[in-house]
């Protein structure tokens, strides 16, 4: 394993060892939910968007364990969109992270549960002060998490995706926004966690904001990659199913070449947003080269 490659294992293990604790038990009458939960946040993912929290807020001093909590919460929204975008009523898939969707593992009202109480699971972790010591750090975080997955972030991509996939007004303009919308809005919010918790100088934010512009298109475009040409063993989740489906992406407009080439570009800009940060941003600019040559 290379350097990256274990510090990105190291992170997803503590997050993991966080998160089983913050959960709730798998027992009493609502086991079944608690139990959804667990199996959907506690799954072996990759846990990028942990990570980007606790290296972006590294950079600006942030306290280790409020980091370590805002990843929790973090991964507890994205655990809950994975779930809801599963569902047969969405995506419809059966497999995720090589094992079967929460909605085949259990059933399709305890996943719709198990999405909700993740969402609000994440609140609570926000907005104990064990997070932010500062009342108005903890509020900013709060709506800046709940602007990241609603309306104006994850939700409204995933409505656009949807729409998209009815083969609507599919220029590429739209796909930006969507992909933007869908996965780029809570990964501008793990860039921004630390310097929302410490209040960081102007030029701070803005770098992580044009970093997490970036990286988000690209994660979203390598995903696409994957999905028409990765490898079901390694990916965990079915392939193919954005062209079976219909769905107009940066793949279906630019080709596999010109999509990877996009990528290529944006992953350049996404560490150019780092140079303020100078050699302590390296594990960072390691990260955007995992992202852009990830396989799974
Ligand atoms: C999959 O996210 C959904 C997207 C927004 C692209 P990840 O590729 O980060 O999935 P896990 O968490 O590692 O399973
Ligand atoms: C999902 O995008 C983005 C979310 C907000 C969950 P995809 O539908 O492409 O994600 P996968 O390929 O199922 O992981
Ligand atoms: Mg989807
Ligand atoms: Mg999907
Ligand atoms: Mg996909």
């Amino acid at each position: 394993m290379d350097d990256f490659a274990s510090s990105l294992a190291e992170t997803a293990d503590r997050v993991t060892v966080a998160l089983d604790a913050l959960l709730p038990r798998a027992d009493g009458p609502e086991k079944r939910l608690n139990s959804a939960m667990r199996y959907a946040a506690l799954g072996p993912g990759k846990r990028l968007r942990p990570f980007l929290t606790i290296e972006c807020g590294r950079l600006v001093q942030a306290d280790e364990r409020a980091l370590l909590r805002a990843a929790c919460a973090v991964e507890c929204i994205h655990a809950y969109s994975l779930i809801h975008d599963d569902l047969p009523s969405m995506d419809n898939d059966d497999l995720r992270r090589g094992r079967p969707t929460v909605h085949i593992a259990y059933d399709e009202a305890t996943a719709i549960l198990a999405g909700d109480a993740l969402q609000s699971q994440a609140f609570e972790i926000i907005c104990d002060q064990e997070t932010c010591a500062s009342p108005s750090a903890c509020v900013d975080l709060a709506r800046r998490l709940a602007q990241a997955a609603g309306a104006r972030g994850m939700a409204g991509g995933q409505m656009l995706d949807m729409a998209i996939e009815e083969g609507r007004d599919t220029d590429i303009g739209l796909i930006t926004r969507c992909q933007r919308l869908k996965t780029g809005a809570l990964i501008a919010f793990c860039a921004e966690a630390g310097a929302i918790i410490v209040d960081a100088e102007r030029e701070a934010r803005t770098a992580f904001e044009g970093f997490a512009h970036d990286l988000g298109l690209c994660y979203q475009i390598v995903d696409d990659l994957l999905d028409a040409e990765g490898d079901e063993n390694l990916t965990g989740k079915r392939t193919h199913k954005d062209d079976a489906q219909g769905k107009s992406t940066f793949v279906t407009i630019l080709g596999v070449d010109g999509a990877r080439e996009h990528a290529r570009r944006l992953a350049d800009q996404a560490k150019q947003h780092l140079d303020i940060f100078g050699g302590q941003s390296e594990r960072l600019r390691q990260c955007v080269d995992y992202v852009l040559d990830r396989q799974s």
